[in-house]
């Protein structure tokens, strides 16, 4: 055996006694022989550095020290799932997507990890990149970190596709995120001791005061983590990858994506990834109906606490991917899956008082002042109160105690009263009558929980947090103009409206901070940069009503221009894909109003983007004004491809047949109640062939 055959034989030797330890939990050998195996094959590398391999089980052990991570876009959007709490929310949940297929599917249930979420790409067997989720585009590249995670296999085994990408959850097992939080707090009582006994050797004050903080800073290090949950994000967020392989990081993946899955069904996709060598969920089960689901959530809701890791809640998924495939997904979730949460934990703590927010919009919320208390691994000192309604129902006085948790999102909530703590004396709540700012009479529209500072013009939060979130890095992206400034120049009066931004100056700006002439450029030229943001960014910007970032997206795409917003009726706003009359009666009457009308016309005089170029890419108009419903499975091309063609030559798709729709392109197992109802409503459904004939 030559050096090259003995270094591959000792990668693949290590690679599957650490496959055997840390995935199958079954060691075949001593940790003595597995020592030496590995410092042999260290040995030999170094000795031997032409036969590097950046997926060696050697690098492992980390060592590269980063300066940051690249920020990279992933090939499938990573989104997040649903919530639901109930069983009631679960049975809705199965009559809405029984409406979106006609095709028999299971369902498949696993456990809700609780850690971070990772996607990891695989090329010819190797572990080629590592994402975090980012903001769903785009993620941090991680891959260094990830490989420290023995867990995560570096090199496949068996049949596996060329090009795979696999999702899962990174998380450290309970008993051993309390075994370092102990260590920690061993490590911080002794250094506490040691410092008392240090300091008060010390003489001379000077010396005293610098040896005092020099130990403060250490032992401020050494808080505990708050939750395993932060431990293993803030894990892989270390530069230092020496530092993360020290870390008993694990990894559960549970989604296989790609154009080659070898098989037709989530459920066994993860079955050969096992093979493959990743650890995939357990503690899953499939079944044929929603009853079988709420039973498998039942045994878990009173099991989770004897696992080793922390989960909160179970997942579940449609497991036919040509069923998931045709469900598709929302602007946020996957339509085929969700999550049940758990019941959240609780505390109960003193309401010491209310105050109320406004925010941009001049919606007002209420906001519980508590008797700081621990919750889920954080110190809550505010809760959210909702609004009035909430209020009333509940009836939250001043001086209650009061139970908080913490939700699906991370903002705790009051969500009752420990009636028999009540003071005798106290008195309901009055809800605020007048803005906390600037003291305008608040209003409430018919049919809103919420109430409403009208004062939009002069109300300086609204003022603030429309400017806020016109910089924000989702809209104009003026990230060198930070909160602390725009309130200042709003104070100073060199800004009053949104477009005075663009006539600022770099001497508008010196005066005001001694930071210096390049801070003032920096903010000029992130301002003049931002005139190059596209379209549906300024779009969304402007800050109207229910328009986000998806909602301004389709509107652009619809309309290619500002003047055609403006002047839409609420007929043809709603006849956009995903506008509904809520969004629609938005965009009116943001548009009714002259002030925006102004702003919209300074901005434009400044050469913001208010023309989409969208058009420009379509391939033809042969489909424009068509709405198309796509159903079936294709031959020639998948589900995702055609429904880019409908859209490239001028479509729309729609998910439902009805009155509107133009045609059906139907494929193979096209359901019976959807070939009916095509039928019953005189819609002729297309096949692939002659769908591809049309757009020719
Ligand atoms: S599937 C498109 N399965 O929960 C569907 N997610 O709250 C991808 N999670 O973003 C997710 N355990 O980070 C899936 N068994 C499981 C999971 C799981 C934990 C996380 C994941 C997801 C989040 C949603």
């Amino acid at each position: 055996m030559n050096i090259k055959q003995r270094i591959d034989f000792l990668r693949d030797e290590i690679s599957q006694h650490i496959h055997s330890y840390y995935v199958l939990d079954n060691p075949k050998i001593s940790d003595f022989e597995f020592d030496s195996l590995m410092s042999e094959l260290q040995d030999l590398e170094s000795q031997f550095p032409e036969h590097y391999d950046s997926n060696s089980p050697t690098l492992r052990v980390g060592g590269e020290v980063l300066n940051s991570f690249t920020s990279v876009k992933h090939k499938y959007r990573m989104l997040s799932l649903g919530n639901t709490y109930s069983e009631s929310d679960l049975l809705d949940f199965d009559t809405r997507i029984k409406k979106l297929t006609d095709q028999k599917f299971r369902y498949v249930c696993e456990l809700k990890y609780d850690g971070v979420s990772i996607s990891l790409t695989y090329k010819n067997g190797e572990l080629f990149q590592a994402l975090t989720r980012g903001d769903g585009t785009k993620g941090d590249n991680v891959t260094l970190n990830v490989k420290t995670i023995k867990s995560i296999p570096l090199k496949l085994f068996g049949d596996y596709p060329d090009l795979l990408e696999i999702r899962g959850e990174i998380f450290i097992e309970k008993q051993e995120f309390e075994s370092i939080n102990l260590n920690r707090l061993k490590r911080k009582e002794e250094l506490t001791n040691l410092h008392h006994s240090r300091v008060g050797l010390i003489e001379d004050p000077k010396e005293k005061e610098k040896v005092e903080k020099k130990y403060l800073a250490e032992i401020k290090k050494l808080e505990p983590y708050s939750n395993p949950r932060n431990f293993a994000s803030g894990s892989l967020k270390l530069l230092d990858t020496k530092e993360v392989a020290k870390r008993p990081l694990d990894c559960y993946l549970y989604y296989l994506l790609g154009e080659n899955n070898p098989t037709n069904s989530h459920f066994s996709n993860l079955r050969k990834a096992k093979d493959w060598g990743f650890k995939v969920p357990t503690e899953t089960a499939i079944f044929d109906n929603i009853d079988g689901v709420l039973s498998f959530i039942k045994e878990w809701e009173n099991k989770r606490h004897t696992l080793p890791f922390e989960i909160d809640g179970i997942v579940i998924k449609v497991d036919d991917v040509s069923v998931q495939e045709e469900m598709g997904f929302t602007a946020k979730f996957p339509r085929w899956a969700i999550s049940y949460k758990f019941k959240a934990e609780q505390v109960s703590t003193l309401l010491k008082s209310i105050s109320y927010q406004v925010g941009r919009t001049g919606a007002v919320t209420p906001v519980a002042n508590l008797d700081p208390i621990s919750l889920a691994g954080t110190v809550v000192k505010r809760a959210s109160l909702h609004n009035a309604d909430q209020i009333a129902k509940l009836d939250i006085r001043i001086g209650d105690i009061v139970y908080v948790e913490k939700g699906g999102d991370i903002i705790p909530k009051v969500v009752g009263v420990k009636l028999k703590h009540r003071n005798l004396f106290s008195t309901p709540t009055v809800y605020a009558k007048n803005c906390p700012s600037c003291q305008t009479f608040l209003i409430r529209k018919k049919g809103d929980a919420k109430h409403y500072c009208p004062n939009s013009e002069n109300c300086l939060p609204q003022i603030i947090g429309k400017f806020e979130h016109f910089i924000s890095r989702k809209a104009m992206n003026i990230d060198s103009l930070g909160s602390e400034t725009i309130e200042l120049l709003i104070k100073e009066k060199l800004l009053i409206d949104i477009s005075d931004l663009y006539l600022l100056k770099i001497e508008d700006l010196l005066p005001l901070k001694k930071k210096g002439k390049k801070w003032a450029e920096n903010i000029i030229k992130g301002i003049l940069e931002s005139k190059r943001i596209p379209f549906e960014r300024v779009l969304f910007a402007l800050g109207i009503r229910y328009v986000g970032e998806t909602v301004a997206k389709k509107l652009t795409n619809h309309f290619a221009n500002i003047n055609s917003i403006i002047n839409a009726n609420y007929d043809q706003l709603i006849s956009v894909d995903e506008i509904g009359e809520k969004i629609a009666e938005s965009v009116i009457d943001y548009f009714n109003n002259n002030q925006n009308l102004t702003l919209v016309n300074n901005l434009i005089s400044h050469n913001l983007l208010f023309e989409s170029h969208y058009k420009e890419t379509l391939l033809s108009n042969t489909l424009k004004g068509q709405s198309i419903v796509v159903s079936g499975i294709f031959n020639l091309h998948s589900r995702k491809e055609l429904k880019d063609m409908i859209e490239k030559h001028g479509g729309k798709n729609v998910s439902s047949i009805s009155k509107k729709t133009t045609f059906v392109l139907g494929g193979d197992n096209m359901g019976p109640s959807k070939k009916q109802k095509a039928k019953s409503l005189g819609i002729p459904i297309i096949s692939e062939i002659d769908f591809l004939q049309k757009i020719s």
